[in-house]
């Protein structure tokens, strides 16, 4: 059985993630799995995002989301992306200019357990493989934001590596954990109990679809509010 307790500590600090996703940022587009792909395309067709609205993505990375999202919300709508490392807010700006969207699109540095934006700000927030890179005691944080900024019907579509609270962890997962406590700066993520967690932040999972990366569980989870 898992429930949060047993989620792996993270011990790497912000300035250390930041640093190291900037250093990663001209690389990582190559490093991203067919898996994982898949999964975001998922989250994203879930998500649904509709023209005109303003949409937020948080850990926007090199920005393959935000080029979707901005497709999405057309050129009445607004996207915001905001990530801690300017080096992959600046691959996001690069690709967002070559498909000539950046009129729609904002870019903002900021760290996501404290997003710089009011209440009631966007209709949807779009999350992938960010939730996992925080440590346990501060993913409700990162949640309550992401609570916080959607309207009251909005919707939250977070993509992460999970791990089943029902199920006993695979050899894979029990791996990749120790590879985790053993190398933090270079395996940075670990599986979470997302429905659970999602479910104790305050939302309400509508769907859920699930893949695998290097043989790990992925989730696709379509929330929207508790009020
Ligand atoms: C594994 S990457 C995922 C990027 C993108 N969402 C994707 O699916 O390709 C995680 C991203 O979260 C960003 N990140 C890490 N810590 C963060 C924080 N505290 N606040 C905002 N972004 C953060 C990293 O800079 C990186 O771009």
């Amino acid at each position: 059985m898992t429930d949060e307790s047993d989620v792996s500590p993270v011990t790497r600090s912000k300035s250390e993630a930041k640093s190291a996703y900037d250093r990663l940022s001209r690389w990582y587009d190559l490093l991203a799995s067919r898996g994982e792909e898949k999964a975001k395309k998922t989250g994203l067709r879930e998500l649904a995002v509709e023209v005109g609205k303003t949409v937020l993505e948080v850990g926007c990375g090199t920005g393959s989301s935000m080029e979707t999202l901005a497709e999405s919300v057309g050129e009445d709508g607004e996207v915001v992306g905001i990530d801690l490392s300017i080096g992959m807010l600046s691959i996001t700006q690069k690709r967002i200019k070559k498909v000539k969207l950046s009129d729609r699109v904002e870019l903002v540095c900021s760290d996501a357990a404290n997003l710089p934006f009011k209440e009631d700000s966007f209709k949807a927030v779009f999350m992938s493989f960010t939730l996992e890179l925080f440590d346990t005691p501060e993913i409700p944080l990162v949640l309550f934001e992401c609570k916080r900024v959607l309207n009251k019907d909005g919707r939250l579509s977070v993509v992460a590596m999970s791990k089943n609270k029902t199920e006993k962890d695979t050899f894979t997962m029990r791996l990749y954990e120790w590879m985790h406590r053993r190398l933090p700066k270079y395996v940075d993520c670990r599986p979470i109990p997302l429905q659970e967690i999602l479910k104790n932040a305050g939302f309400i999972v509508t769907s859920q679809e699930q893949f695998s990366t290097w043989r790990l569980p992925i989730i696709v989870a379509l929330t929207k509010k508790t009020h």
